[in-house]
């Protein structure tokens, strides 16, 4: 075994072929252009690879403690990857668009909504088909080869990410145990540090009533959507009208485990759900990087795929999210101080200790 034949560095660095040289006028960026999508393409590789060993731990009907640490692991690493893979976009951006201009009509049609990966690293987080938004009245996969979109399709149809964390949620315990039920005790605090707003906003000698009534309709908002959590009905006509995708027991649990994730049996679940938006965020965040880079190359010129080029990408930012559910948690946080306790035999079973031995 050497560096060489085990990187098979023979074949990987004789796969940068510039279209340009091959047609007699070589365009010094297009050799960058190439490494950067061959890199991306590689972490691409490893997110999935990272994905496999997550939704293996999520797959079943049980996740150990042990292996949701390593699944924690995992998803901390997707979002160290995909930090880098935000910061290559400046590494891209030093090529001018004029520099690009020289290559770019040797690639059409090709062009990114080709990555069979990316589209994989969506569908297995969780956008759904019905969720994305609609560019030139084709679908998103209609740009990959019949093979690739065969795979894209099996994947659609397997649970992604966001169904299993959805169904592993859904089977906390804690939320109800013996007589302690979370809903009701949260309820309650939840309405103590509203109506304990709301004061403040009354007598605040600062803000105008037009400020006034906007704060309060805010806080009354965020009381309509517990009220939301509380009832099965309600529910299901706010998930129809998109204000949540996760399932109600599933939501009531995340809602759990951030106001508790002190405690050590919350602990590992919660820095799951971080992962989770980290993923999300960061995602987004090279979205609209991409977006921007994109709108810096071309311009309002649409793009080799047939998309609108800018103003599609840059919508896919807002909506391609898979996690928005769990961003939206935070409507409902209230402080450490105002947290209902927990029960003696809920606090018990969350927590460990270390008898002295004697
Ligand atoms: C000069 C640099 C780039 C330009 C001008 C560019 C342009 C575009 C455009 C216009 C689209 C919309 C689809 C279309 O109509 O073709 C697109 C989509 C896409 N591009 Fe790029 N791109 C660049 C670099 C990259 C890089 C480095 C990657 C890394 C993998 C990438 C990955 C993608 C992906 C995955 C999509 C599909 C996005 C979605 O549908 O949400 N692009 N690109």
């Amino acid at each position: 075994m050497d560096y060489t034949s085990y990187l098979r560095l023979p074949q990987l660095l004789s796969n940068q072929q510039m279209e340009s040289a091959k047609h007699g006028v070589p365009a010094h960026d297009e050799m960058l252009f190439i490494v950067i999508h061959q890199t991306y393409e590689l972490w691409f590789k490893q997110i999935l690879f990272e994905l496999d060993l997550i939704q293996e731990i999520f797959g079943g009907t049980r996740v150990d403690d042990a292996d949701l640490g390593r699944a924690v692991h995992a998803a901390e690493r997707i979002v160290k990857i995909e930090q880098l893979l935000v910061g290559q976009i400046d590494i891209l951006e030093t090529m001018t668009p004029m520099d690009f201009l020289e290559f770019r009509n040797l690639l059409m049609p090709g062009s990114g909504f080709q990555s069979e990966q990316f589209r994989l690293i969506e569908v297995r987080l969780g956008l759904k088909r019905d969720a994305r938004l609609a560019f030139n009245g084709a679908s998103f996969d209609a740009s990959l080869t019949e093979d690739a979109r065969k795979r894209v399709v099996a994947t659609e149809a397997a649970p992604s990410l966001r169904d299993q964390v959805d169904a592993w949620l859904s089977r906390t315990p804690f939320v109800d145990m013996g007589g302690f039920h979370f809903r009701e005790a949260f309820a309650a605090a939840l309405d103590k540090m509203l109506s304990q707003d709301m004061d403040l906003i009354q007598a605040h000698p600062h803000l105008g009533a037009a400020e006034k009534e906007l704060q309060l309709a805010s806080l009354r908002n965020s009381r309509a959507m517990f009220d939301g959590l509380l009832d099965d009905k309600r529910y299901t006509e706010l998930q129809a009208q998109g204000a949540w995708v996760f399932s109600r027991r599933a939501l009531q649990a995340a809602l759990f485990l951030f106001l508790y994730r002190d405690e050590p049996a919350a602990n590992a679940a919660f820095r799951m759900l971080k992962a989770l938006m980290d993923m999300d965020e960061m995602l987004a965040l090279w979205r609209m990087r991409h977006a921007l880079m994109v709108s810096r190359m071309l311009g309002r010129k649409v793009g080799t795929g047939g998309s609108a080029g800018f103003d599609y990408l840059r919508a896919t930012a807002d909506k391609h999210r898979a996690y928005n559910d769990l961003f939206a948690i935070a409507t409902f946080l209230i402080p450490r101080s105002a947290l209902p306790a927990l029960p003696d035999e809920v606090r018990k079973s969350m927590r460990y200790r270390y008898e002295q031995s004697t």
